[in-house]
C-alpha cells in the first residue's frame, strides 16, 4: 500500500477506519471557512463513518450549518429504496442532523431520463461550486473490480471530459447509475478513500498499476487520503 497515490492511514477495522475518518470530515469542515462542500459516498463502508458524525460528541462538535451535502454516485432508485446512496445518507445522519434547508442536493436517480438527470446535476455543481465545482471533499469507495462512484470498468463514464456528472453503468444491480466524472472529482480540494475488507487486494493492486478506473483520481491540486483498514491492506501483499 506505501505505492497507493497519496498519503495512506491504516485503521485496525472498520470501526476504527470509521472513527478516523468520521474525525478527520470533522476537522476537515471545521477548517473549510463559511462553506464545507463534501460529496456522499455510497456502498457499504460508508455507513458507521455516517453514523458516528450524527452521534455525540461530534455531531455536537460540527457546525452543521457550513454542510452543503452533494453525493458521489446513486443509484436509478427512488430516494426511498434501500439501493439509494441518498437513502442511506438520509437514514443514518441526514435526518437527525441540522443542515440547514436546501443545503443538500441530491442526484436525481428516480428520473425517467438519467441523462437529463446527468446534466441537471452537473448544471448544479458548476452553479454552486464552480467551474470546474471544488469540492472540499469527495468520499469514494472501491469496489473489488476497481470501480469507484459509479465509474465502472470499460464505460463510457470513464471518458466523459465535459461535464461533471454523468450516467454510470455498473455490473451489478441497479444497473443505470448517476456519477461525478474525473473532472468534478479531481477538482476536489481533498478526496477520501475508505477501503476496508480482505476482498479489495487485486482492486488496490489495480489502482497501484494504474490500470483501475479508480486511478483516474488524481486531484489536481488536492490532497488524496486513503483510509484503509488492516485486512485491505494486508490483502495487498
Ligand atoms: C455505490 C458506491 C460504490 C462503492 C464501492 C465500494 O453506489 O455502490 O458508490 O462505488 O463505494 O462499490 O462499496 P463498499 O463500501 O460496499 O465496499
Amino acid at each position: 500500500m506505501t505505492h497507493l497515490p497519496g498519503e495512506v492511514r491504516i485503521a485496525p477495522d472498520p470501526e476504527g477506519l470509521a472513527d478516523a475518518v468520521s474525525g478527520a470530515l470533522r476537522d476537515l469542515s471545521a477548517a473549510s471557512g463559511s462553506r464545507f462542500a463534501i460529496a456522499l459516498a455510497g456502498g457499504r463502508t460508508p455507513r458507521a463513518m455516517y453514523v458516528r458524525l450524527a452521534s455525540e460528541p461530534l455531531v455536537s462538535q460540527i457546525d452543521w450549518s457550513r454542510w452543503h451535502v452533494y453525493f458521489s454516485d446513486e443509484r436509478a432508485a427512488p430516494p426511498g429504496d434501500e439501493a439509494s446512496n441518498y437513502h442511506l445518507a438520509e437514514s443514518t445522519m441526514l435526518d437527525t442532523v441540522p443542515i440547514p434547508c436546501g443545503q443538500v442536493y441530491r442526484m436525481h436517480g428516480e428520473a425517467p431520463d438519467l441523462d437529463a438527470a446527468a446534466a441537471e446535476y452537473s448544471s448544479l455543481l458548476a452553479t454552486t461550486l464552480g467551474t470546474p465545482p471544488r469540492f472540499d471533499c469527495v468520499l469514494l469507495g472501491l469496489g473489488t473490480n476497481g470501480h469507484t462512484a459509479s465509474l465502472f470498468p470499460n464505460t463510457a463514464a470513464l471518458g466523459v471530459a465535459n461535464a461533471y456528472a454523468t450516467r454510470g453503468l455498473a455490473d451489478y444491480q441497479p444497473y443505470d447509475r448517476l456519477t461525478l466524472t474525473f473532472p468534478a472529482i479531481n477538482a476536489a480540494r481533498c478526496v477520501i478513500f475508505t477501503v476496508t475488507g480482505a476482498d479489495k487486494g487485486d482492486a488496490l493492486r489495480a489502482v497501484v498499476a494504474g490500470t483501475a478506473p479508480a486511478a483516474g483520481v488524481k486531484p489536481s491540486d488536492g490532497r488524496l487520503i486513503w483510509y484503509l483498514d488492516e485486512a485491505a491492506a494486508s490483502s495487498m501483499g
